[in-house]
């Protein structure tokens, strides 16, 4: 399968175990329900659940096994964006080619609305199967901690303090880890755990994450400035308006998009240990790397 229809075929089984796992429209409370599905079903790339299940069968297993923990990462990036958006964060007012969660239902509710995706993510995990190796409470560690306040919130306490700021390339480094890196990372080794993997590949998975996870994130920053809002869905330029900290800001378009290039290497020759099974989260890796949103 090419890689196109690879990406179409397994984000179409997120999407179907995505509105199987949530709560349906037509429960009351009807309003959160919607604005729950209204951020979900709203043509995200799906890339890190799609990540969870190509790690899993870069591991010999069957990604059906991961599509619990696939679509709870996705959940939880759902969530984070909602939030990401608010006006007291980012003030986004578009998302995913379409107006943001709090331009639709309101502030509260978009605040309700990710608490309760954060919440469901949780609930999601737990369908998780544990393996020989990996226990239910393997998973729940994983998972809780790329979402705390270390990682995921703590990389965007950094990025918000960091507005109007002069960074260091290390500062900036370390907002990307947390705040991308590690759920992307988290994504990969929760379907490689499915698969029972030995820990020489998830270390390997991880080293890979990590490299991806900063790639994408400089590659996001690139894209603020290069491209149009109708392309990226998102309002282009936004980053520069409010001084954000990032790495065309801090080391010019073109070194960034070096470091880009240079952390996907890095993030490919990770995957030695797996051998030809990681053929496709290689593919994957230089397909991010070229990517217009
Ligand atoms: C956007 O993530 C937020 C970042 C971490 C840069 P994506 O670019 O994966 O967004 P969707 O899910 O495709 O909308
Ligand atoms: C978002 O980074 C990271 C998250 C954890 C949500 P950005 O603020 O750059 O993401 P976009 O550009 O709004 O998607
Ligand atoms: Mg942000
Ligand atoms: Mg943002
Ligand atoms: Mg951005």
């Amino acid at each position: 399968m090419n890689l196109k229809s690879y990406l179409a075929a397994r984000a179409a089984e997120v999407d179907q175990a995505l509105d199987a796992f949530l709560p349906k429209a037509k429960q009351r409370p009807l309003t959160i329900h919607a604005a729950m599905r209204y951020s979900v079903f709203s043509g995200g790339k799906r890339l890190r659940p799609v990540l969870c299940l190509a790690a899993a069968e870069a591991c010999g297993g069957d990604p059906a096994e991961a599509l619990a923990p696939a679509c709870a990462v996705e959940l939880m990036h759902t969530y984070s964006l909602v939030h990401d958006d608010l006006p007291a964060m980012d003030d986004d007012d578009l998302r995913r080619g379409r107006p943001t969660c709090h331009k639709v239902y309101g502030e509260g509710m978009a605040v309700l609305c990710g608490d309760a995706l954060l919440t469901e993510s949780f609930a999601v995990l737990a369908h998780t199967v544990p393996t020989q190796r990996y226990s239910t409470r393997d998973y729940l560690a994983e998972f809780a901690s790329t979402g705390g306040s270390t990682k995921l919130i703590g990389g965007q306490v950094m990025d918000l303090e960091g507005e109007g700021k002069k960074l260091t390339r290390r500062d900036l480094m370390q907002i990307h880890e947390a705040k991308t890196a590690a759920l992307l990372t988290t994504a990969l080794r929760l379907g490689a755990m499915t698969a029972n993997a030995t820990p020489a590949k998830l270390k390997a998975l991880t080293e890979f994450g990590h490299a991806l996870g900063l790639a994408f994130q400089v590659i996001d920053d690139i894209l603020d400035v290069t491209q149009t809002t109708e392309v990226l869905g998102k309002t282009a330029g936004k980053d520069a308006a409010v001084e954000k900290a990032t790495y065309p800001a801090i080391l010019g378009l073109e070194a960034a998009r070096k470091e880009a290039a240079t952390l996907t290497t890095r993030a490919m020759s990770s995957l030695k240990p797996l051998g030809k099974r990681a053929a496709r989260l290689e593919e994957i890796a230089a397909h991010l790397l070229q990517r217009e949103y």
